[in-house]
């Protein structure tokens, strides 16, 4: 059997990926810590846990690989694994990789090199998932909670990208490991437009009817928030100071290359509010007061 391997395959990205494969026809395998029952394709894999990988790679020729998340290193866990694929001949890989660089953390960047090296394997730099805006992440359980975002970022702006895009370029990417759709290897995924967080908190007050004040904190403040939602004290402080480069402009960058693979444009911020307006509304209402509901422009739009 040939087919792919989606790690991270219940997360926000992989669902929409495995959507859209199985669209296609592709056989698929789908992994997780905790595989759903209902599920054939379902097989647990654990990054944690070696043992689970040879059972998840066998007779795959792609995968899409979403590397262990909350950690600085994913080299000692990924390493070892991409060296199996290696040696089976997997014909594409391709990497969930980040626009955002986190400081003091070069196993990122090394995973991504080491993926770029290999002919037909590809790395996606995602910029800040949208998604962030949106339960379960604590940026979207606080707006749903307290109206509040609290960013160390201040008025620096990333160019905010729909998962479902991700999921969209990362199909055409394995839909075929045989066609090369882009001689490239490295591909910089982000929305149309940079994006403030104040920007954002505007967005979707305006198409919510939900005032979202927004409260400028210091880095440190915010690695004790991420440090208190569960984080290593490690990864809480590394994600804390990306804000910090978010700030000086760093991440102020939109690219093309989601309507270069796929042919369609990606999602703008607002059309990902309007597609998900309902989810702002204040814990105990209907979720229905105050929200304008408008057709959405992407009606019909596949992922
Ligand atoms: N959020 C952003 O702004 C952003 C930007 C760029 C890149 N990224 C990258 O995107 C990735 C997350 O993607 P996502 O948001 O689509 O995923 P997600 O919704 O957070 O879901 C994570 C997926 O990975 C699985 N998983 C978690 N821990 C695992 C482990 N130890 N072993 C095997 N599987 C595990 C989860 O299933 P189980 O829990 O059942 O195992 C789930 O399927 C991260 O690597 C992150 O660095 C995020």
């Amino acid at each position: 059997m040939t087919g792919g391997l989606v790690t991270g395959g219940t997360g926000k990205t992989g669902r929409a990926l495995v959507q859209l494969l199985r669209g296609n026809g592709v056989p698929l395998r789908v992994a997780s810590r905790t595989p759903s029952a209902g599920d054939p394709a379902a097989v647990r894999f654990d990054w944690g846990d070696p043992a689970t990988h040879p059972a998840a790679l066998r007779g795959m020729d792609r995968i899409f690989l979403v590397p262990p998340t909350h950690s600085v290193d994913p080299m000692p866990l990924v390493g070892p694994f991409l060296a199996e694929a290696e040696r089976l001949g997997v014909r594409r890989v391709v990497l969930l990789g980040s626009a955002v660089v986190l400081p003091n953390a070069p196993g990122a960047l090394e995973l991504a090199a080491r993926v770029r090296a290999r002919p037909g394997w590809a790395v996606l730099r995602a910029s800040g998932f949208m998604q962030n805006f949106l339960r379960p992440h604590p940026l979207g359980e606080r707006i749903r909670r307290h109206g509040e975002i609290r960013t160390a970022a201040g008025d620096g702006r990333i160019g905010w990208i729909d998962v479902r895009d991700i999921a969209a370029t990362a199909s055409v990417l394995l839909a075929d490991p045989g066609v090369e759709p882009d001689d490239r290897r490295d591909h910089l995924l982000t929305g149309p437009k940079a994006l403030s967080h104040p920007d954002a908190a505007a967005i979707i007050a305006a198409r919510t009817g939900r005032p979202v004040r927004v409260v400028r904190i210091g880095t440190d403040e915010q690695a004790a928030n991420h440090q208190a939602a569960g984080m290593s004290a490690e990864f809480a402080a590394a994600l804390a100071a990306v804000e910090d480069g978010i700030r000086a402009g760093r991440d102020d960058q939109v690219s093309t290359a989601v309507l270069d693979l796929t042919g369609r444009p990606p999602r703008s911020f607002a059309e990902f509010v309007q597609d998900h307006a309902t989810e702002w509304a204040p814990r105990g209402s209907s979720g229905r007061r105050g929200v304008r509901e408008a057709p959405a422009r992407h009606a019909g739009r596949r992922g």
